[in-house]
């Protein structure tokens, strides 16, 4: 059997297992610690955020977003429908109510008319304002961020970016996660780099993160006796693994650059079938093409996955979007069937950043293979 080829498989950028062996000579193995500094200030260089807390993981992140941000029982919180249950699941940790809002064709994110409508149509009928918003920018590729965010700043709803999946990602060279006022990126095993596992909130407020960086320690006041005036969460990033992020970081324009090629690639294999449509870069925005996606107009998304595993490659439908999870089957919503569409006729194809050309073309020749 052929060596498998991955979704989106971890690729180390060289120096991380030196910078590990630094953290062992030191024998700051437990939370905390130098790599831990060096790590949250990458980001804050790179993304231009003016403060970072190092997490173990962005879902970690958005919790403490909703939290600092106070959001609690019965608020209400939009978020987009297309994403991951990482995106949304700390609405319920915070035993809040999401609402739903469907994608637009153009940036298969959040659709700003269909936000804006229902904010107009709730200010018409008297009700309040849900306390927040989470927008996803999906697969790496930024949200209609600039309309996102006045419409939020016009109505007072508190902008938090799930920006879990497009780190380097910009919209106008903004970072995509710097725009609300809180943005959060994952360093989970599958994104574009990784600390095996791992998150990092940002924002523009020195107290927001402050308050975060306490509730991810337990929320202990600065006592020898540790006295709690709350309670907080054991969510901090440990040093051995802020180690790795702190390598991984170097390599993030060349990691960036090499999966926008990666996506060229199929582009110049597959982008004269009319059968398919690759997921859109909207104008003045670089996406990070964490993974490259798209549509089929006539084909089965999950034959050409059965085809692909069979040559022991891996590959997965689009996000299903959680207006549709049983989870969620209650909740309020905003659609009018992009995201419902988009899943149906959606692949997300191996894009690692240590694939060959060779490899995406084999990819390539087996989509055509099995496509209708
Ligand atoms: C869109 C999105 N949001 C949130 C998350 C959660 O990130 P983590 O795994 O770091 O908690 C992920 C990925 O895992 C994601 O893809």
């Amino acid at each position: 059997m052929k060596k498998r080829i991955f979704l989106s498989p971890p690729h180390m950028g060289g120096r991380e297992l030196e910078y590990i062996k630094q953290v062992f000579e030191s024998n700051y193995i437990a939370p905390l610690g130098e790599f831990v500094d060096r790590f949250e200030k990458s980001i804050k260089n790179y993304t231009k955020s003016r403060y970072a807390v190092a997490l173990s993981s962005a879902t970690a992140a958005l919790h403490l977003a909703l939290r600092v941000a106070g959001v609690k029982e019965g608020d209400e919180v939009l978020a987009s429908t297309f994403t991951f249950i990482g995106s949304v699941a700390p609405i319920l940790y915070q035993k809040a109510t999401p609402i739903f809002i469907d994608s637009d064709y153009e940036s298969w994110n959040l659709d700003p008319n269909l936000l804006e409508d229902f904010i107009l149509k709730r200010l018409k009928s008297g009700k309040k304002l849900p306390k927040a918003l989470i927008l996803t920018h999906l697969y790496g590729q930024s949200a209609k961020i600039e309309e996102i965010y006045f419409l939020c700043e016009k109505y007072g709803i508190i902008l938090i970016e799930d920006a879990a999946e497009s780190l380097g990602a910009t919209y106008k060279e903004k970072h995509t996660g710097t725009f609300g006022r809180f943005g959060a990126y994952s360093f989970n095993g599958n994104k574009i780099l990784t600390t095996s596992g791992g998150g990092v909130l940002v924002g523009e407020n020195q107290k927001d993160i402050e308050k975060a960086r306490f509730l991810s320690t337990q929320a202990k006041e600065p006592y020898l006796h540790y006295e709690h005036k709350t309670y907080g969460y054991n969510y901090r990033l440990s040093n051995v693994l802020a180690a790795i992020g702190v390598g991984q970081m170097e390599v993030i324009e060349k990691r960036v650059k090499k999966r926008r090629e990666i996506f060229e690639w199929y582009k110049s294999f597959l982008g004269n079938f009319e059968e398919i449509e690759f997921m859109p870069e909207l104008p003045q925005s670089r996406g990070n093409r964490w993974l490259t996606t798209l549509t089929f107009k006539r084909s089965n998304p999950l034959k050409i996955i059965e085809h692909l595993e069979k040559h022991n490659i891996e590959s997965r439908p689009l996000w299903k979007p959680m207006h549709l999870q049983p989870l969620f089957k209650d909740a309020p919503k905003v659609v009018k069937g992009v995201s419902e569409d988009l899943f149906k006729r959606g692949l997300c194809l191996p894009s690692g950043s240590a694939m060959s050309k060779e490899e995406v073309e084999l990819v390539s020749s087996l989509i055509i293979e099995s496509m209708e």
